[in-house]
Order: C-alpha cells, then sequence, then structure tokens
C-alpha cells in the first residue's frame, strides 16, 4: 500500500525541476512576445486576451470549487452504510441556472470581441493620412512596394510612427502570413485574395516578424524586420530611392572594388532576379536598393555584416536551407588551387563591397543634386 504521508520523491523533484525549466523559455518580454505591444492593434488584442483569461480563471474557480464544495460535503462518511442515496429526477431551477451560465459567458466574452474585428478592420481613411503598403510573400521573402511613393524594397518594411499604415496582403506563390507579433497578430496571404491588415507602431524601433503558415522550404528562415522611425527620418530613408539616392560610385578608396563589384553584379547573374534601382531589373529574387541600409540579410535571418554577406554569397544553402538562391562559386574544401580561392575571394569582396555601399547616404555632391 502506498503511504500517502511520506513526503514526495525523488521523481517529484525532478519534475519540478524540468518544469521551471521547460516553463522558463516562455519570456513574456522576448522580441516577438505578444505582451510586449508596441502599437494599437496588438494592444487592443493583448487586452482582449488578457480579459478572455481572467474571465476563463473566474469560470475555473467557481466550476471547480463548486466541484471540491460538493465531493468534500456528501462523500460516503464512515458511519454510513453504504447504501445507494435517495434518487432524485430533475431540478428545474438547476438546470435552468447551468443551460443560461454558459450563454451569459459567451455573450461577455462577445460583445468586446465583436467590436474588436469592427475596429480592427483595415479600410482606408484618406482623413487620416493612411500609408498604404502592398506587401507580397515569396518563397521565401518579402517584397514590399509603396504606391505613392513609388518605393519597392524587401525584407524590411519602414513605417512612421504614429500612423496607420495599411497592408495590402498579397501571395506570390504559397500560403504565408505575416506577422509582427508586437504590432499585430497575424494575417494570411493568399494567392489571389486581397487581405488587408493595419498596423501602427507608437515608438521608433525594430519589431521583429515572421511567416507563420508552412509554406514549405526554408518556411522557418522567411523572417522580416519592421523599422518605425518619426516621419523626417522616414521621409530620409523614402529620399533614397530618388533617382541617384541610392546609385553612387563613392568618391572613397574602395570605389574601384565597388565599381569591379557592381559590374560581377552582372557578369555573374545577380541582375537576372534582383533588381537594383536604375542599375538592375530582375523581379525573381529581393530589391537589393537600399541593401546597404538594411539592418538583416537573407530575409532577417543573419544581420547586416561584411562577414555574413561574404558567408552568404560563397554558401547561401549552408545559412538558409532549401531557399532558391544559387551557390555561384565552389566551397573552399572543393579547391585545390590556391590562386583560384584567391580569386574567388576578391570576387565576393568587391560584391559585398558593392551590396554594402547601396543606399549609404549620398556623398555631398550627389546629395545636393537629389535635393536632400
Ligand atoms: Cu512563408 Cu512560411
Amino acid at each position: 500500500m502506498v503511504d500517502s504521508k511520506r513526503p514526495p520523491g525523488r521523481g517529484y523533484t525532478l519534475g519540478y525541476l524540468l518544469g521551471t525549466l521547460l516553463l522558463g523559455g516562455c519570456a513574456l518580454d522576448g522580441p516577438q512576445s505578444i505582451f510586449e505591444t508596441a502599437g494599437p492593434v496588438a494592444r487592443h488584442q493583448a487586452e482582449l486576451f488578457m480579459f478572455i483569461f481572467w474571465f476563463g480563471v473566474l469560470v475555473f474557480v467557481a466550476v471547480t470549487g463548486v466541484l471540491i464544495y460538493t465531493v468534500a460535503k456528501y462523500r460516503q462518511r464512515g458511519d454510513e452504510d453504504g447504501s445507494v442515496p435517495q434518487q432524485i429526477h430533475g431540478v428545474a431551477w438547476l438546470e435552468a441556472t447551468w443551460t443560461a451560465a454558459p450563454a451569459v459567458i459567451l455573450i461577455i466574452i462577445g460583445i468586446p470581441t465583436v467590436g474588436m474585428i469592427f475596429n480592427q478592420e483595415s479600410r482606408v481613411d484618406p482623413a487620416q493620412k493612411d500609408l498604404v503598403v502592398n506587401v507580397t510573400g515569396y518563397q521565401w521573402w518579402w517584397e514590399f512596394e509603396y504606391p505613392e511613393l513609388g518605393i519597392t524594397t524587401a525584407n524590411e518594411l519602414h513605417i512612421p510612427t504614429g500612423r496607420r499604415v495599411v497592408l495590402n496582403l498579397e501571395s506570390g506563390d504559397v500560403l504565408h502570413s505575416f506577422w509582427v507579433p508586437r504590432l499585430a497578430g497575424k494575417r494570411d496571404l493568399i494567392p489571389n485574395q486581397d487581405n488587408q491588415l493595419w498596423i501602427e507602431a507608437d515608438e521608433p524601433g525594430l519589431y521583429r516578424g515572421q511567416c507563420a503558415e508552412l509554406c514549405l522550404g526554408a518556411h522557418a528562415y522567411m523572417r522580416f524586420r519592421v523599422v518605425a522611425s518619426d516621419e523626417a527620418e522616414f521621409s530620409a530613408w523614402a529620399g533614397l530611392f530618388e533617382p541617384g539616392g541610392a546609385q553612387q560610385v563613392q568618391a572613397q578608396a574602395d570605389a574601384e572594388q565597388i565599381a569591379a563589384g557592381q559590374a560581377l553584379f552582372k557578369t555573374k547573374g545577380c541582375a537576372t532576379c534582383h533588381a537594383v534601382l536604375g542599375y538592375a531589373y530582375g523581379e525573381k529574387a529581393p530589391n537589393l536598393t537600399n541593401f546597404g541600409i538594411r539592418t538583416s540579410l537573407a530575409a532577417g535571418v543573419l544581420d547586416n555584416t561584411p562577414e555574413n554577406l561574404a558567408a552568404w554569397l560563397r554558401n547561401p544553402d549552408a545559412i538558409k536551407p532549401g531557399n532558391y538562391m544559387p551557390r555561384l562559386w565552389p566551397l573552399p574544401e572543393e579547391i585545390q588551387d590556391d590562386a583560384q580561392e584567391t580569386e574567388i575571394e576578391a570576387e565576393i569582396a568587391a560584391l559585398v563591397a558593392y551590396l554594402e555601399s547601396l543606399g549609404k547616404p549620398v556623398p555631398l555632391s550627389a546629395s545636393a543634386r537629389v535635393g536632400r
């Protein structure tokens, strides 16, 4: 027989420790936490969630309380003979109560929920000076097009703070889902269906997002970032896309290398898939017009540093398995010849210099030409 007075054994202790470790992964303040809201849409959604959660706790406590009370009060006691208690059929008031109570509970939850659905409807309101961005999901990256500004960019969505941004969500291939947990809940991108979502950021900052719908291959690496800044900074960013804004061969020490990289961009075939405003017009892969000022590369997977970019160019599949970026050179272990390796490294260094120069602050003379 089990001795119920025995203190909890090692199994319990281990269970508690393991539970603590597992639950320790659930931080409330992570970079993609829905509880660290940074805009009105996410905030209202989190408030509704918390309301429903605590209401659920209330219902749980009430039902469990009544259950425990009943079990304790009407349990069989030692001095009873164990015969079947008196049988009754139905208690009208009790049955009416537990039929009505769930309906009342659903109404209490339903009213704020329906209100929220209308509040989050993504209609464009001209009076509010909404910014419209067309978002297209591709395997496995994001295109952001600003129709009013004539801007097309990728994987990094720039928005001004304190303004509604209405996103038209489309897909270029399969199902994807746009999700920036700190700004708004998920919404799917579905081929041939117009979905919309509006977001707004309260404060300048960098907000992480990711595709939240299994889209095969590199789905787990289909990330992106939202960069929120004040109106002045947002306008400065948008200005980089004006003619001459991003296209410059800098009058700097590395100008020669940048020019070599720019030429390689075409001879190596990059321009077949990628666009750079005023220079290349590929459409199958992310537009790189302002690549040099992006914080990340490979759709939010790596921070944008020259080292990471060189590693990405050399072997994209090692960083983002299954992606469609081809490998343009043999790997170091496939090469016997030192001279060939040196040549490859020089080519990659030139491409890195060129790509990192894209969108960088325009040199003074060119800056004057653009008028910013
Ligand atoms: Cu796109 Cu998952």
